[in-house]
């Protein structure tokens, strides 16, 4: 088997930017941070090694960011990317709150909706606020270990948005008790909403105001003597930036991730992506399950398979850019919704393209939903135009949409998930990529409530 060599920076820092599109942050938000945060570090005189523990811990700081996009939609109504967005802008004043809860609960509910939306908040917002904040938190350092960082990098994490006066959440710990990654990018993370919202001076002001509440003193200021500095703004603000950051990876060497270990990101990555919406939840791997088992049926070479499994793993990451108002809508989508709930497919494409490792992974992220017809999205390709790890990925995906609840519908039996697949073969899907299915689940039944696998398979046998 070929092995490959690739920076873990190059992985993570494009990986980042499909954590920005979740949080509703301009593009490029991670890597902000993390130019900001490292340099706050190298003036407060971190050792290298401390240096890269920091560098990861700003780059994944929003790793458990979707974990909590449901729960957002849910309890405030409210598009979850602009909710998140404007949130970080708040910084807890009475007058600053009620502007924001007025402004974001339940834009596009009724007005008993809206009304019962503020009163929960009201009379339970700091209880939310602290669940939510300690579900994403404690996600993000679970993704962390998965992607074999240190405890120094999970631990900062955790503690994002731990405040120094002891008025974050989820804890509530003080000081230094706050781990100093955490101390640094929490400072980063504002100072870079603050600076793109509003620019260099009230992001000055800004981590200046908060000085001694959210923030360390003495972090606030080595960020002052650093964003002294003009050139730390030119070079902020320059198109070179990622780059620039990619480069400068603190330590002795860069990490480098062989293949065993980039199939450990995209496996972590799949929870990511799975966790943006409970009817989601557990997709991707089943997806790449059955893709692995499509596969093996067609005889396909074990790093063929490989990478088919990594592309089932991170075929919807472009889901990260979707607003959960119409991701777990449980009524039919309008136009505009549905055009939202497509751009997923370029998402996926966008993100991907962007990762030398997964480069190649970006057509298939791109094409998932293309119909042997023509009649797919988003580009209406042809049946000449689909690769096979294309067409059988998407069969594995719609095998599992189908089979998995929804918000539209409840789970349906894979009999009759078998016979709508066979209804559109040739049209939709590939009968080769459905047969394969067939057979592979023939051998290993897989038992749903009240469905009998192998006696459903075999009536749909006896039919065909
Ligand atoms: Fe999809
Ligand atoms: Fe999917």
């Amino acid at each position: 088997m070929r092995t490959i060599q690739i920076r873990l920076a190059e992985i993570i820092e494009a990986l980042s930017k499909a954590l920005d599109l979740t949080e509703g942050q301009p593009p490029g938000h991670c890597i902000r941070a993390c130019y900001i945060g490292t340099h706050i570090g190298r003036e407060i005189g971190m050792a290298d090694s401390e240096l890269q523990e920091l560098y990861y811990t700003l780059l994944l700081k929003d790793l458990g960011c979707s974990s909590n996009a449901a729960r957002i939609c849910e309890l405030y109504m409210a598009d979850d990317l602009s909710f998140k967005r404007d949130f970080k802008l708040v910084d807890g004043s009475l007058s600053q709150v009620l502007r924001f809860v007025l402004g974001h609960t339940g834009m596009q509910a009724g007005l008993a909706e809206r009304f019962r939306g503020i009163l929960n908040i009201m009379q339970n917002g700091g209880k939310i606020a602290t669940d939510l904040i300690q579900t994403r938190c404690q996600r993000g350092a679970e993704i962390a270990r998965q992607m074999r960082f240190t405890e120094g990098v999970a631990g900062g994490v955790l503690s994002l948005d731990e405040h120094w006066n002891g008025g974050g959440k989820p804890i509530g710990i003080a000081g230094e008790e706050i781990p100093l990654y955490s101390r640094i990018a929490l400072l980063a993370q504002v100072a870079d909403i603050f600076q793109m919202s509003a620019g260099r001076e009230a992001a000055i002001a800004e981590i200046a105001k908060r000085a001694d509440g959210w923030f360390d003193p003495a972090l606030c200021a080595a960020f002052g003597r650093v964003a002294a500095r003009d050139d730390f703004w030119t070079t902020l603000r320059s198109d070179e930036l990622e780059t620039i950051v990619l480069e400068s990876e603190p330590g002795q060497q860069a990490i480098m991730a062989d293949d065993d270990y980039l199939d450990d990101i995209a496996a972590a990555f799949a929870r990511v992506i799975d966790a943006k919406s409970p009817y989601t939840s557990g997709h991707s791997d089943r997806v790449a399950l059955f893709t692995d088992l499509i596969a093996e049926e067609m005889g396909i070479d074990e790093d063929g398979r490989r990478f088919l499994r990594r592309a089932a793993l991170l075929h919807d990451i472009g889901k990260l850019g979707v607003s959960n108002s119409v991701l777990d809508k449980p009524g039919k989508l309008d136009d505009e919704e549905w055009g939202a709930m497509k751009r997923h497919a370029e998402f996926s494409e966008m993100i991907l393209s962007h990762i030398g490792a997964f480069a190649d992974l970006a057509k298939i992220g791109g094409a998932h939903h293309e119909r042997l017809d023509g009649k797919g999205y988003p580009r209406g390709l042809t049946a000449d135009e689909i690769a096979m790890e294309v067409r059988i990925v998407s069969t594995a995906d719609v095998f599992d949409a189908l089979t998995a609840d929804r918000p539209y519908r409840a789970a349906m039996p894979i009999s009759k998930a078998f016979s709508i697949l066979w209804e559109g073969a040739g049209q939709s899907h590939d009968p080769i990529c459905i047969e394969a299915l067939e057979r592979a689940l023939r051998k290993t039944p897989l038992q749903q409530p009240g469905d009998a696998a192998e006696t459903a398979l075999g009536e749909r046998q006896a039919a065909a």
